[in-house]
């Protein structure tokens, strides 16, 4: 009979406090400045992106869905995963859509969820437990680029990366990242990633500057929470949101364009930073990805890809690869 949700804490309780600050003195100070995307999501920022996934011009999440609703079967029978860990909050539809197939296929035993956020996986948690009582529900309240190592539950495991997340780390955070996860496995257990395709440009840059300004608010809400953590007096509405393709690197990098010239002040800093009109601060990138790239990059991690699924439309896939 399974227990309770377990909640493990990994990080201690100013852990996301110095890292902010440590995030924003580094990336204020370099040129061309930039602040790492995590920040985005505080409560209001995860509501904005939970706004973002049903927008018209936002394609990912939909299409993602699309294929797990098509091969969630598949996946269960070809990992006969026990376990399935889930980096993010496991919160979404996309979760339950693979606990449904393992639990169909009678190996369901253990769900495990990893997030920064100790509020969103309480609530995911209980949920989780709730929902399947046959499996024994861990929460694991930590930052999947640093945490790893900790991740519990019974072979064999299938982690679950989905989203297009792994998309908004930069390609020496990636193959860092990858590593890790392969660190964690044994032989034989099972990643599942999500990631968006490369695609005409237009509808990359239209999926990152919807009509009705959500991803701008999105994008905004940065500063929002520099200035209720870190004190500072960002004027958040004379920063204009930026969605930019960039062919080489072929990533969608989001910006925030400053209108006048300014001076910022970050009490927690105790720092002065100075905006020229028109100078562009880098916010997030969302890299866009090619089969041929996303088995190269596995494979440098020690998994080989065994089944690459897209949607109808070909915009995003999803790939399964075993631990070598
Ligand atoms: C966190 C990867 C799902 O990069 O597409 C959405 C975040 N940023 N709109 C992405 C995001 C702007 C998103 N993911």
């Amino acid at each position: 009979m399974r227990t309770d949700p377990v909640l493990e804490v990994h990080l201690p309780e100013d852990h996301a406090a110095r890292s902010l600050a440590a995030d924003a003195r580094r990336g204020l100070a370099a040129t061309p400045k930039s602040l790492p995307p995590k920040w985005f999501y505080d409560a209001r920022g995860s509501e904005l992106f939970e706004q973002i996934t049903r927008l018209p011009e936002y394609y990912p999440t939909r299409a993602e869905r699309e294929i797990l609703a098509a091969r969630a079967t598949e996946i269960a029978t070809v990992t006969g995963a026990h376990t399935l860990v889930e980096l993010g909050s496991g919160s979404s539809e996309k979760t339950r859509l693979l606990l449904d197939a393992l639990r169909a296929g009678g190996t369901l035993a253990q769900v495990v969820v990893l997030d920064v956020s100790e509020s969103a996986l309480r609530d995911a948690s209980r949920a989780l437990g709730a929902e399947y009582p046959q499996a024994q529900v861990t929460g694991v309240v930590g930052d999947f680029t640093e945490h790893l190592g900790l991740l519990p539950g019974e072979p064999a495991r299938l982690v679950a990366f989905l989203g297009g997340t792994i998309g908004n780390l930069l390609p020496d955070e990636r193959a860092k990242f990858l590593a890790s996860v392969r660190e964690v496995l044994k032989p034989g257990e099972w990643l599942l990633l999500g990631t968006d395709l490369v695609k005409d440009p237009a509808t990359l840059i239209r999926a990152y500057d919807d009509a009705a300004g959500v991803t701008a608010e999105f994008n905004r809400n940065v500063l929002h929470v520099l200035n209720r953590e870190l004190g500072a007096d960002f004027a958040v509405d004379s920063f204009d949101h930026v969605s930019h393709w960039n062919p080489d690197a072929e990533w969608i990098e989001m910006r925030l364009r400053s209108t006048v010239s300014q001076r910022v002040h970050i009490e927690a800093l105790v720092l002065d930073v100075e905006f020229a009109a028109g100078e562009e601060m880098l916010t997030e990138v969302s890299a866009k990805f090619r089969r041929p790239g996303v088995t190269e990059e596995l494979a440098a991690a020690g998994f080989a890809l065994t089944h690459w699924w897209t949607d109808a439309e070909d915009r995003f896939a999803l790939s399964l690869a075993r631990a070598d």
